[in-house]
Order: structure tokens, then sequence, then C-alpha cells
């Protein structure tokens, strides 16, 4: 049968017919529907056609040991967190995408410490506690969390500026699932845009920037993991974050207290920033 505009998609479709792996197949066949039922849509020019295997290209150049050029790509296009939307579970807290900047392994830390080891930020202390969806401690769960600093930078990005490790820190709940820790309150901050994903938000009048948060990745013995953040309610860009991760129940005041008992013992002076934030694990195999 000759090739036509008409029989293009069956014929695609049929040349996967010995693929072994079904789920394979299934992927490639409707990726295969897809892309050229966008292509019948849009009639690109043979010049455009060019251009866009041009910029997929940069894309690919742009990535190297530290830098993802194609998960930026999918983070800004949406695609990042409908695959963890798709894969959350509604019995826990609610998942976002992972970023680029859980690069390096966080240091192992005492509750209570600072993973703050300038100095030199607003006071803040952020905690909680870990538990399962009806309220269950989870003693011992860990924490891995990491965030950029007052002025929009994870310790990667100013190695002349930040110590390794600065805004990172390895918690391990206490055995009424408890944790707590000091830091500054981070700010928002752009996404790397010196690459081709920069020039696909220019070019699309997109401004670059997330609201400030702070990562967490939780984990407990039966329950399944969960990749997330804390959003600081007030933070610019928290209702057009360029990647789209804001979810309503992870948005968190970070409140200013005068209490005095309490800064005495989380080791802080009056008046501090004190986020509140408990994570829910789903039961393994609820998903
Ligand atoms: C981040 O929060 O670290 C991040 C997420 C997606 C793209 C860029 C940065
Ligand atoms: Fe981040």
């Amino acid at each position: 049968m000759d090739f036509t505009v008409e029989t293009a998609t069956d014929a695609v479709v049929e040349s996967f017919r010995t693929t072994k792996d079904q789920r394979l197949r299934e992927l490639l066949g409707s990726l295969t529907r897809h892309l050229h039922d966008f292509v019948r849509e849009v009639e690109p020019t043979i010049e455009e056609w060019e251009q866009a295997i041009d910029f997929l290209t940069a894309v690919g150049q742009k990535c190297d040991d530290t830098r993802q050029e194609f998960v930026l790509l999918s983070d800004v296009l949406g695609v990042s967190m409908l695959v963890e939307t798709i894969n959350g579970t509604e019995d826990g807290t609610e998942s976002t995408v992972l970023g680029p900047f859980h690069m390096t392994e966080s240091p192992s830390r005492e509750l209570g410490d600072s993973i703050d080891l300038l100095g030199t930020g607003r006071a803040c202390v952020v905690s909680g506690r870990v538990l399962t969806a009806d309220g269950t401690p989870l003693p011992g769960a860990e924490l891995d969390v990491w965030q950029c600093n007052e002025q929009g930078f994870y310790d990667v990005q100013q190695p002349d500026v930040q110590p390794p490790g600065n805004g990172r820190g390895l918690f391990r709940a206490d055995d009424e699932g408890r944790y707590w820790f000091r830091t500054v309150v981070p700010s928002h901050y752009p996404i790397p845009t010196d690459g081709p994903v920069g020039r696909l938000l220019d070019a699309t009048g997109r401004h670059p920037y997330r609201p400030a948060h702070i990562h967490f990745i939780v984990k407990a013995a039966g329950h399944l993991p969960v990749t997330t953040h804390v959003f600081v309610a007030d933070s610019p860009y928290i209702d057009s974050d360029a990647v789209f991760a804001v979810k309503s129940g992870l948005i968190t005041e970070f409140a200013e207290s005068r209490d005095e008992d309490d800064a005495e013992r989380l080791g802080v002076a009056v008046p501090f920033a004190h986020a509140r934030f408990d994570i829910v694990l789903a039961p393994e195999g609820s998903r």
C-alpha cells in the first residue's frame, strides 16, 4: 500500500506488531498515533520540522552530568507533574517534581540542627510529624530535605559562596514521628534559563520563576516514599509556578513566632519564622 497522509499511521503501528514486550508495543503504537495526529493537525513546513529537530538536538547537547535539559523541558511542559500526579496516591501527602538540585547526598544531621551553615539569614524552624493516613506516628522515618538560600541559590550553584551541604540535611524522625530543624526562609528563584528551555520560555512570554519552597523526600518502612515540597504561603509566583508543581495542600504559613519558650527549646532567637508541616505516607501496595 502506498504511504499517504491517510495510511501512514496504520503502516507505522503495524511495523511494531512483532514487538515482544507488550507494554512497549502499546506505548509505541499510542505515540505514533498521537504524533501523526499532531503533524496532520499543524501541517509543519519542512523548515519548521527542521527547527523542531534543531531544538531537541540543542536540548540534548545542553545535558551533562549535572544538567538535565530534557527533564527541564518535561517540567515546563507540565509533563513531569502529570506523571507525578498520575502515579501519586490519595492516601498520603501530595507529591511534586524532584527537580534538578537533588544531585548530591544530603549530610546526616541531628533533629534540631541547622541546615543553614552560614547563619546569615532570618531564623526559621520547620517542624512536623510523619504519620500514616489514620494519624499513627511513623517513628524513625527518614526525611531528606534540600532548599535554596535567601538569595534563591542552591549550594551547588554557588560553590564559591556556599559550603557543600548548605541547605541540605538527612534527618530521622524521633520515637513519636516528630522532626524539626533550623534553617532560613528560602526565596523564590528562576529555573535555569541559559539553554534552549530558557529560549522557549522567552519566545512564549513565560517567566522562569518558582515560588519559594523546601524539598522533601520522606521514607518509612512499609510505606510508599513521597517526593514533595513545602511551599511558602505568601511567596511570589505561588499562583504561576514555571513547572506547575504547586498543590494547595502543600502551601504552608511560615508564620512569625515570638514564643520565648518555643524559641529556647528550638535554639533560635525571637522573632523566628515557624513552618509546621506534617507528612502522611500511604501504605505500600496502596497505589
Ligand atoms: C527545583 O525545585 O529545584 C526545580 C524543579 C524543576 C525545575 C527546576 C528546578
Ligand atoms: Fe527547588
